[in-house]
């Protein structure tokens, strides 16, 4: 029968994003949060996407009318004894996940592979909630997700090599491309992007240079298309301190150590753009 439904647990930014890059390329998507207003903003969050995208004239009324109706939406995880896939796409704590993916394991059917979206947390660790340690994967996908071609697959110690055959081959039937990369902190992107991101705070804090300034010298300097700046805003500076923080505690290289104003940013609720400032001010 192969995997025509994907839950999605997890209705922020990355569950919403799965779900839409899902259901845009058929798979029906049951998609779960505790909290079931989390649950409308992502449906709307996804609605004003594919608006978008009928404006632009990549999509007509009917396919977007066809791929809505592709997602259905449940406060309740144990709609996901139906699914035939999972990508868990929760909080960044490994308590949480743990939490999630023990109750994954009573619910789904045997041989439903669980992966986890995660930035850096470690897939042994969220696999031993389970008793299917062979089949939790890691799928790293990238904000925003619709926009993002790349997933990171991640091998935890025990994932079989079956389980990460059928987590690349759900990805590239979600329009991604894909890398297989081995379990080890932030795993391949981030371990190069979020000191990039760090230094970049640094630069700022010794006052080197303004945040335009910093950020017009990656994009024009390095290509990059927005700034490292910038970028840390989109991911959200709280996401961005946390996965700091995991690579220098897991790594104990001074050389990861987070930038104090990173971390004084997030002290003052300046996360970025989900809270309307952050290095630069957000209107919408
Ligand atoms: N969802 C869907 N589409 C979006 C979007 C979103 N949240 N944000 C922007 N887009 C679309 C826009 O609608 C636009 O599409 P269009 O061509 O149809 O109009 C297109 O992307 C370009 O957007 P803009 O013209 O507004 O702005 P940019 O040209 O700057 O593009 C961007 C926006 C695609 C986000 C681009 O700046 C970019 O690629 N930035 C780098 C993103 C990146 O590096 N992400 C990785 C973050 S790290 C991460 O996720 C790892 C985590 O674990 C920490």
């Amino acid at each position: 029968m192969g995997i025509q439904t994907i839950g999605v647990v997890g209705a922020g930014t990355m569950g919403s994003g799965i779900a839409q890059s899902a259901a845009s390329h058929g798979f029906q998507v049951m998609l779960y949060d505790v909290d079931p207003a989390a649950v409308d903003r992502a449906l709307g969050r996804i609605t004003n996407r594919l608006v978008h995208e009928v404006r632009k004239g990549r999509l007509s009324q009917n396919e977007t009318d066809e791929i809505l109706k592709r997602v259905r939406a449940t406060s309740l995880l144990s709609d996901f004894g139906q699914v035939d896939y999972v990508v868990e796409a929760a909080s960044e704590r490994m308590e949480v996940k743990k939490k999630i993916f023990q109750s994954l394991d009573e619910v789904c059917r045997p041989g439903v592979i669980l992966a986890t979206n995660t930035s850096g947390l470690n897939i042994t660790e969220i696999a031993s909630a389970t008793n299917r340690p062979e089949q939790v994967v890691g799928t790293h996908f990238f904000n925003p997700v619709p926009v993002m071609k790349l997933v990171e697959i991640i091998h935890g110690a025990q994932t079989s090599d079956d389980a990460v055959q059928i987590a690349l081959s759900v990805c590239e039937q979600m329009g991604k491309q894909c890398i297989t990369v081995k379990e080890a902190p932030l795993f391949v992107v981030n371990r190069i992007l979020v000191p990039m991101m760090n230094e970049a705070i640094f630069v700022l804090q010794e006052g080197l240079a303004s945040a335009e300034d910093i950020d017009k010298g990656m994009m024009l300097g390095a290509n990059h298309p927005i700034g490292p700046l910038a970028l840390s805003d989109l991911v959200g500076l709280d996401t961005l301190l946390f996965v700091a923080e995991t690579l220098f505690e897991e790594t104990g290289d001074s050389k990861y150590r987070p930038a104090p104003l990173l971390k004084q940013m997030v002290r003052a609720g300046r996360l970025g753009r989900k809270t309307g400032q952050g290095f630069y001010k957000y209107d919408d």
